[in-house]
């Protein structure tokens, strides 16, 4: 894949991985002109270049889906793309987390999304993604990158330099990752139990973790209004942790999030750049560029 080929398309909220992305597989980032109808419908443009409209078959089309609206207009770009082969990247994934039908009448919605999405492209990359059974609903070849090797790097620029830290996870969903983390690391891992009351309220099982001395550093995958966070980690402040860091592969922070962890007392936060926000610690650039190169 190179430049006469191939070329990157991305979504207005991706557009700061997608740079780096093109930066990492020395591809053009193909410019795209959006507008708005008066009636609030968006338009959708690609400015392939006259040579790429010739000799770029394949298109990288890369877009995370926090918003309805990043939905929409991925749907576009895909159309738009219509001539090329699409590999479609969806660094954060949203509707993921109804991924069944807890009671009648429900829509699966991961499914829904997931159907529409993988309708009319050849192949697709998430990034730790919430669950992994999702992948088979595109209904075309899918796989999903684990940001595990970024996350043990990212913890060695965060905790003191001759700490030994704890990892947590805050809930069983979360452990596979942290493992994996830990594994690349050589840190000592743990998990709590989770029990969610409704969107914004978790409560979280009291289990004594040995702190005394340790920095600690919880991991999770999503983290939205932060209740989860915030409650494992006032319970760990209060069992005496002087230094609890809190690191999620995709940094939603509904409901200034972000502001109320800081105040109770987390240390380090950080996401990656799945979700583009001056929370993103990390990038996922790297390992989707070395996804995309092993489907080439
Ligand atoms: C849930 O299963 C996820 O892994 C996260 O723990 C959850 O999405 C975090 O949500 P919140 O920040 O709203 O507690």
């Amino acid at each position: 894949m190179d430049k006469a080929t191939a070329t990157i398309v991305c979504t207005q909220s991706s557009q700061v991985l997608a740079t780096r992305l093109a930066e990492e597989l020395a591809l053009s980032l193909t410019p795209v002109i959006r507008r708005r109808f008066p009636d609030g419908e968006i338009y959708i443009q690609i400015e392939f270049s006259s040579l790429c409209t010739q000799t770029c078959k394949k298109v990288v089309l890369i877009g995370s889906t926090l918003t309805n609206e990043d939905i929409i207009e991925l749907l576009l770009l895909i159309d738009a793309c219509a001539e090329k082969e699409i590999i479609l990247v969806l660094p954060y994934m949203g509707y993921t987390r109804q991924d069944q039908q807890f009671k009648p009448g429900e829509s699966i919605s991961a499914r829904a999304i997931a159907r529409a999405l993988g309708a009319r492209v050849s192949q697709v990359i998430t990034v730790n993604i919430h669950k992994r059974t999702i992948l088979s609903e595109f209904l075309v070849p899918a796989q999903n990158v684990s940001l595990a090797t970024e996350i043990a790097a990212h913890i060695k620029t965060v905790v003191s330099a001759d700490a030994k830290p704890l990892l947590l996870a805050p809930d069983k969903g979360a452990v596979g990752l942290i493992r994996d983390i830990a594994l690349q690391g050589n840190y000592e891992y743990d998990y709590l139990s989770k029990q969610r009351v409704s969107g914004e309220e978790v409560i979280i099982e009291s289990k004594t973790i040995p702190v005394a001395g340790r920095e600690l550093v919880i991991i999770d995958d999503i983290i939205s209004t932060g209740g989860t966070l915030a409650t494992s980690a006032q319970m760990l402040i209060a069992q005496g942790a002087p230094l609890v860091h809190a690191i999620c592969v995709h940094g939603v922070f509904i409901q200034g999030a972000y502001a109320r962890l800081k105040q109770c007392g987390i240390g380090h936060l950080c996401s990656s750049d799945t979700i583009e926000s001056a929370g993103s610690g990390y990038s996922a650039a790297p390992a989707i560029a070395q996804a995309i190169r092993e489907v080439q």
